[in-house]
């Protein structure tokens, strides 16, 4: 059986779609090969005109490394690394100089909202602080492209509304995000909602409104 099929998505620079579609409908698959965390069996991936399926896993991970910003629904946090510490590691890996590494981490967490909270471990931290040490990991090393698989599904609604925030202000100021969320309401924060069905896409569609995310103010219902 194949996890998915027949699927053409094209997404634009500048975009914040969301993924919608029940369990097992090929969402995460989807994203782990929009990350280059997998490649496809057939058929073929263009991120910026590169043909990145038929990339080997070094390449792969330097385009990670590079352009891409991962964002997972538990976290992924190391428990014994302080907030400062979890959005340095990725650059670690990417061979960025000790100064860089703080200096970019620290504007992350400001980002974020999180500077008070640099020396928290993730155990000291709310779920949603947490979550935005995570944002702030992702963003450390200013990719054009963050991956999210259901960010605000462990979240209570206060959090969900934090995190959305975020993700508008990051979209305005460029990125392209791609989320993957079970909630209707929260897909309303988004450009464009695309459904997923046992693996093929049945509905892509633009959000005429899109929701704007205050924290200060409304909640999600
Ligand atoms: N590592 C794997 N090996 C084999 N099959 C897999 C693997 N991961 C997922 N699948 C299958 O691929 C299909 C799509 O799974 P996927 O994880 O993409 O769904 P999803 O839409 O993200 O679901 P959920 O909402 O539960 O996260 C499912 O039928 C699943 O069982
Ligand atoms: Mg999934």
């Amino acid at each position: 059986m194949l996890a998915l099929e027949g699927i053409c998505l094209r997404v634009e620079e500048g975009e914040f779609v969301s993924i919608m579609g029940s369990s097992g409908s090929g969402k995460s698959t989807m994203m782990n090969i929009l990350g280059c965390l997998d490649k496809p069996t057939s058929g073929r991936y263009l991120l910026d005109n590169i043909d990145v399926s038929k990339m080997n896993d070094n390449q792969l991970s330097e385009i990670r490394n590079k352009k891409i910003g991962f964002v997972f629904q538990s976290f992924n946090l190391l428990p014994k690394l302080t907030s400062i510490e979890n959005v340095e590691l990725p650059m670690i890996y990417g061979g960025v100089s000790a100064s860089e590494r703080r200096k970019r981490a620290i504007e992350a967490l400001d980002i974020v909202g999180l500077t008070h909270r640099m020396t928290h471990k993730p155990n000291e931290l709310s779920g949603g602080q947490r979550q935005r040490v995570a944002i702030a990991r992702a963003i450390a090393g200013n990719p054009s492209i963050i991956l999210a698989d259901e960010p605000t599904g462990n979240l209570d609604s206060k959090s969900t509304i934090e995190i959305i925030e975020i993700f508008q202000k990051l979209n305005a100021d460029g990125a392209t995000i791609v989320m993957v969320t079970h909630e209707p309401d929260v897909a309303m924060y988004t450009k464009r909602i695309v459904t997923f069905k046992d693996g093929h896409l049945i509905s892509d569609k633009p959000v005429e409104n899109p929701m704007i995310a205050n924290s200060l103010g409304g909640v999600v219902s």
